[in-house]
């Protein structure tokens, strides 16, 4: 067990004293990069690249490389559990996430299991060596989508603007939605288990697509699966407690009710004011979040009043990591992210005394 350098950001997500509030921003490793799109063309595909062992080691460490971050993320993707279960990944130039066999049939989606894990067994290296890569630098994050996000690209088949299939399915035949939620859960945990066992020291649950859901319907068809893995995956590994974090994209109206499932911190998007969030979930959780990934499209002097601002608004003491509310776009310019980064370090050392 090597010894971590830098944990400001599993203290922060404990609620514990840190010295300045810890950043890392989601997808940080990405097209966004020139060198992640030279390695990318190394393996072959992004499929390839995530089967790698070595080149998604490289790929993880390279914002490190660039950036003064306080966490890494294994570079995968939340797909992996659905192809492991036998839908067919693909990517379609262009296009997004597909799936040559879509879950639409009744037959298909009783005949669903939870996949061995051995299927996954490129993922599980991937941690381990991004863990030797560390060596201790900063803590690294290991994640999987949420069970009603991935059964949104298993139903449509690839990504969607309006949810028909799966919410056609959702009123008419709530049984099968409840099965094929039911059997994401049991893969997230094994998944997520299986990912700190391989070294991941804290985990997240990316709920992006729960928040197209109604008030209730979010309830029923996302928070409660989340609650399920919550309750049955590790919570210490190493002598050390590993944070969850659950980022529903759209959840602001939910904060209550998702501090209450047990997750250790929530992801914010842009949309609401961290501070007012701060009061709703009563120190009951950390938060993470939740600078606009568009607001890196503005000058370096505006980027710094949007971090000071953020900043300002949880106001004093432990318990924020900065985040962007959603992933980093493939256009932004990575010197605008390094100008992030340094301006959350900076300006919150105030917020720590
Ligand atoms: O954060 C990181 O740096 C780790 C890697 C990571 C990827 N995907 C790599 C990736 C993580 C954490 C994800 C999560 C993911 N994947 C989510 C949840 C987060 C979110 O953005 O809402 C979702 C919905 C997916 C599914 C997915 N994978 C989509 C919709 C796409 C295509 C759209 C896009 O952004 O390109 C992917 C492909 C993907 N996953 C890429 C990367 C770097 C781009 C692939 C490429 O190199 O061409």
């Amino acid at each position: 067990m090597t010894h971590l350098k830098n944990d400001t950001f599993l203290r922060a997500l404990l609620k514990q004293p840190v010295e300045y509030t810890p950043v890392w921003m989601m997808r940080q490793a990405g097209r966004y990069l020139p060198e992640y799109k030279a390695t990318r063309t190394r393996a072959g595909s992004f499929l390839d690249l995530c089967k790698n062992t070595d080149l998604a080691t490289e790929v993880t460490i390279q914002p490190l490389d660039r950036f003064d971050l306080d966490a890494a993320i294994l570079f995968s993707d939340i797909l992996t559990i659905p192809d492991a279960m036998g839908l067919g990944l693909y990517f379609a130039e262009g296009e997004g996430p597909k799936f040559e066999r879509p879950l639409q049939h009744e037959a298909d989606i009783a005949k669903l299991t939870a996949p061995d894990m051995g299927r996954l067994q490129y993922v599980f290296d991937a941690v381990a060596s991004i863990r030797r890569a560390l060596n201790g630098r900063v803590p690294l994050i290991g994640f999987s989508g949420s069970p009603f996000t991935l059964a949104c690209y298993m139903v449509e088949g690839g990504s969607s603007k309006e949810f028909r299939t799966i919410k056609t399915m959702m009123y008419s035949r709530p049984g099968l939605l409840h099965k094929i939620l039911d059997t994401n859960a049991q893969a997230v945990t094994a998944y997520l288990n299986a990912q700190i066992d391989a070294g991941a020291q804290a985990v997240q649950i990316f709920d992006t697509w729960g928040g197209i859901l109604s008030d209730g319907a979010f309830e029923q068809f996302s928070l409660r699966y989340m609650k399920q893995i919550s309750d049955g995956i590790k919570r210490e590994n190493e002598g050390r407690r590993v944070p969850l974090i659950i980022f529903t994209k759209g959840g602001g109206l939910w904060l209550e009710k998702m501090a209450a499932v047990g997750a250790d911190a929530l992801g914010l998007d842009w949309t609401c004011n961290i501070g007012e969030a701060r009061r709703r979930v009563g120190g009951q959780v950390a938060l993470q979040g939740n600078f606009d990934p568009f607001a890196l499209f503005g000058t370096p002097e505006s980027i710094r009043t949007e971090v000071a601002r953020i900043l300002a608004a949880y106001g004093h003491g432990s318990g924020h990591v900065f985040n962007l509310g959603h992933g980093i776009n493939q256009h932004a310019n990575p010197e605008h992210a390094k100008i992030l980064v340094d301006a959350v370090h900076e300006l919150s050392r105030p917020y720590h005394i």
